[in-house]
């Protein structure tokens, strides 16, 4: 194992004395005594691109994490050389570069606190065997820091004490402590001081991230080859950090609604009539569901691209009737193509020479589900090409949805190593290197292909795609899932972890395997997991089926009634989902935030795990002990209003909160308004007139957003729209509530009814845009209920003395 903490450590080398300085517009270049080189790009006033060199000289600069979209631009910049070291000043921060081995010292502009600070700072070793430099950074680490980010870790949220690898692995029925797993984000939030910055090391060789675990006060990054370039990104809230690095690896358009809903998948359905009757039993028992997924046996032999005609006689037709159901089909495509001469895509791929071939000129060849297989470059842009035209049949013919890419890490089994060799060469759009570089990018550039295709022969309608592998922006492509999970409570935990973590790391559309991939779940493990992935971005049963069936209705009635009312829950709470799923398009945001990230000024916040908010303003907090009559839970700072009760919560302390199995603790943030559909066995089942919109009162004010489009297609792009704003004013004895309206789209919406719930005071009169309105307009049954026109502008509802 490499370490970079040994100072005496012999190989280590470092920068010396700096010789020569000097700035080229944004970017400023520093030279030592013996070569290395360091260029800090300044891209906004809080985000900075360190890049260093052993030799003097940058290798060309390419990367497939950042996006050409990213928005960069900054209003300050200023230098100064001092006598021990340079000091650059932004709008935002001050960073300090010292002559002395060009060590970084990075502070806030406005408050002069230490943000992040080299310990021993870059330096290097030599790596004799591959060439080049195993590149290291180590960085103090402060008393009271936590560290948040890097993907799909399985363990605790926050990352402090421990020390993680980056390399994407098949890791079939992983566990808490397993790592790596299936994706490499090497992306990092720190927080101290209240103050949060990130750390993206975009270098995709094998990596390491050291937490403060070997040493108590050093937190330290490394990779085994290519530069030690890494972006320091200032928030000061952890909210801006992620919505930086998002920006700066690129966020995804909007999915089409359905993506949204329910998923059933299993390894695998089939035949149709296996299919059918899944399908049929949705229906029947009315429980909603918008996806149904194909995994590998649909094909001929595990070959991708074609059918198995005896289970699927006429995939076409099928597809075509299950759609008329609601149902959209969803297949899987793996990257290993079957070695046989008689398989139309394993010819093109030979006779194009697209498959990634060893050192010395044969190509890699490997055991997947079909047996020995070749395996497309998905580093080289033609193949890339050529992959996604093979989705034409599939989507534009067939009419199959979505596609879902999984084994792409590449999984190969019963290979020690689960992959390629080192030796492996990949094309790596034009820089030619081994897989030692491409391995953990192999899995995007599959699914960024896939996504090509798919969106190409799905237009004028929105691509889905799903992917296993990933590696930073891989989120502007495709959703994902966690991979192949297990059938117990630890992974229940887990899957809220790593669903938040993803979140945090700019990869917000994922989920879990609910109820277990391996192995079986029991009735109540099946439910609370159903629970909390009602409150994950991607919501979808998978199971390996080995260990027997998965579907709602497989347990007793008691708990598909439960699963029902949750998945009801779900299609109700769309369009508050589609509405944050629009905002982390527009700016980043993520569609669950951790509590730290919520309150990160809440010290409480920096260590809890199971409470997170879904959206901007829905606490939601999953059951993960068997027979649990409720929970303990931390409910943090601000008034909430417990969802099953209407009981108003104040905030910022641990409290018990009965869910008995049919239940979950979730809650929501006084103030919102909430707009919810009305429950449908699928999207666009049915025109949906009236939307309620359940307001929560609160003394105070509070902004809240409500986005329709057309759910699908890209209208919304030419401001085909529909952007609602709405702003509720609470005081003793009056409620307002205003809304502003943005964008051309016609919405089906005629009527809203508004619930509201909390009001603290008798309604005596009703002004609805300057009429009055008489009271019979309100009907009590529990809350208050209204009808009002989609077209309001303000509404306001007066007691005893008015405005007071
Ligand atoms: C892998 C996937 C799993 C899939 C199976 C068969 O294990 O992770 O989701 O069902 O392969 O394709």
């Amino acid at each position: 194992m490499i370490t970079n903490t040994e100072l005496e450590q012999k190989g280590n080398a470092f920068p010396s004395n700096v010789v020569s300085f000097r700035k080229d517009v944004d970017t400023l270049y520093f030279t030592t005594e013996n070569d290395v080189a360091l260029q800090i790009t300044i891209l906004r006033d809080g985000l900075l691109r360190f890049r260093y060199s052993t030799t003097g000289m940058f290798a060309k600069d390419f990367s497939y994490a950042i996006t050409k979209h990213a928005s960069i631009g900054y209003n300050q910049l200023d230098i100064e050389e001092k006598e021990d070291n340079y000091s650059i000043t932004t709008t935002k921060i001050i960073c300090e570069v010292s002559k002395k081995g060009l060590r970084v010292k990075i502070y806030d502009r406005a408050d002069g606190t230490l943000i992040n600070e080299d310990e021993l700072g870059f330096h290097w070793e030599e790596s004799y065997e591959f060439g080049g430099d195993i590149v290291k950074m180590s960085k103090v680490s402060h008393d009271g820091e936590s560290y948040f980010g890097l993907g799909d870790k399985p363990g605790h949220l926050n990352l402090k004490g421990k020390r993680f690898e980056n390399w994407v692995t098949d890791s079939y029925a992983y566990g808490k402590d397993t790592d790596p797993i299936y994706k490499t984000i090497p992306f990092y939030t720190g927080l101290h001081n209240k103050k949060a910055y990130g750390i993206f090391f975009d270098n995709t060789f094998r990596s390491y991230f050291d937490f403060a675990q070997e040493r108590r006060f050093v937190t330290s990054f490394w990779a085994q080859g290519g530069e030690m370039n890494y972006y320091f990104i200032y928030g000061p809230k952890m909210t801006d950090v992620v919505e930086y690095y998002t920006d700066l690896t690129g966020k995804p358009d909007l999915p089409p609604l359905w993506a949204l809903g329910f998923h059933q998948c299993k390894w695998s359905y089939y035949p149709e009539s296996k299919v059918k009757e899944i399908t049929s039993k949705f229906r029947e028992l009315q429980i909603p569901c918008d996806a149904i997924y194909l995994d590998i046996d649909y094909m001929e032999g595990f070959r991708c691209f074609t059918w198995n005609k005896e289970y699927f006689p006429d995939p076409k037709r099928m597809v075509k009737e299950l759609e008329a159901d609601g149902f959209k089909t969803v297949a899987i495509i793996d990257p290993g193509i079957k070695i046989d001469k008689n398989y139309w895509v394993y010819k093109e791929g030979l006779e194009n020479d697209y498959f990634c071939k060893r050192a010395d000129g044969p190509y890699i060849k490997g055991k997947v589900w079909p047996g020995e297989c070749y395996f497309p470059d998905f580093t080289n842009p033609k193949v890339r090409e050529w992959w996604s035209g093979l989705f034409k049949e599939l989507i534009e013919d067939i009419g199959v949805k979505g596609i879902w890419n999984d084994m792409n890490e590449p999984a190969v089994m019963e290979v020690p190593n689960k992959t390629f060799p080192h030796d492996v060469r990949h094309d790596y759009d034009a820089n030619p290197c081994s897989h030692r570089k491409a391995h953990n990018i192999y899995g995007m550039q599959m699914a960024r292909a896939t996504y090509h295709g798919v969106k190409k022969f799905s237009h004028p309608k929105r691509p889905f795609v799903i992917t296993r592998a990933a590696y930073s922006g891989t989120q502007r492509y495709t959703s994902t899932w966690t991979g192949d999970n297990i059938a117990n409570w630890e992974h229940l935990w887990i899957a809220n972890v790593q669903v938040q973590r993803l979140a945090m790391s700019g990869f917000s559309f994922a989920g879990s395997d609910i109820g277990g991939f391996a192995e079986q779940p029991h009735g109540e493990l099946f439910t609370r997991w159903i629970q909390l992935a009602t409150f994950h971005p991607f919501f979808r049963v998978h199971s390996s089926g080995d260990h027997g069936d998965q579907e709602p209705w497989t347990f007793d009635e008691d708990i598909t009634d439960i699963v029902r009312k949750f998945i009801e829950l779900r299609y109700q709470l769309l369009p508050y989902l589609y509405t944050a799923f629009w905002d982390y398009t527009e700016k980043g945001v993520p569609l669950i935030k951790s509590l730290v990230m919520f309150d990160q000024e809440d010290v409480n916040t920096h260590y809890r795990i199971d409470e997170f908010i879904f959206g901007d303003s829905i606490l939601a907090c999953p059951v993960i002990e068997p027979n649990a009559k409720g929970r303990r839970m931390y409910v943090p700072r601000e008034n909430w209003y417990n969802y099953w009760t209407d009981e108003l919560v104040k905030g910022g302390k641990e409290m018990w909160v009965d869910a008995d199995i049919d239940s979950m603790p979730v809650f929501i943030k006084e103030g919102t308004i909430i707009p919810k559909y009305p429950v449908q066995q699928y999207v666009s089942e049915k025109k949906i007139e009236e939307i309620t919109l359940e307001v929560y009162y609160k003394k105070g004010k509070e902004d809240s957003q409500f986005f329709e489009d057309a759910h699908d297609g890209y209208d919304y792009t030419k401001g085909r729209f529909c952007l609602r704003s709405f702003k509720l004013t609470g005081r003793k004895n009056q409620l307002i509530i205003q809304q502003h309206k943005e964008g051309s789209f016609e919405s089906d919406c005629k009527n809203f009814k508004l619930k509201i719930h909390g009001l603290p005071f008798e309604i005596k009169t009703i002004q609805l845009d300057n009429e009055t309105k008489s009271l019979e307009h309100l009907q009590v049954n529990g809350c208050l209920t209204m009808i009002i026109d989609e077209n309001f502008s303000e509404l306001d509802f007066n007691g005893e003395n008015g405005e007071n």
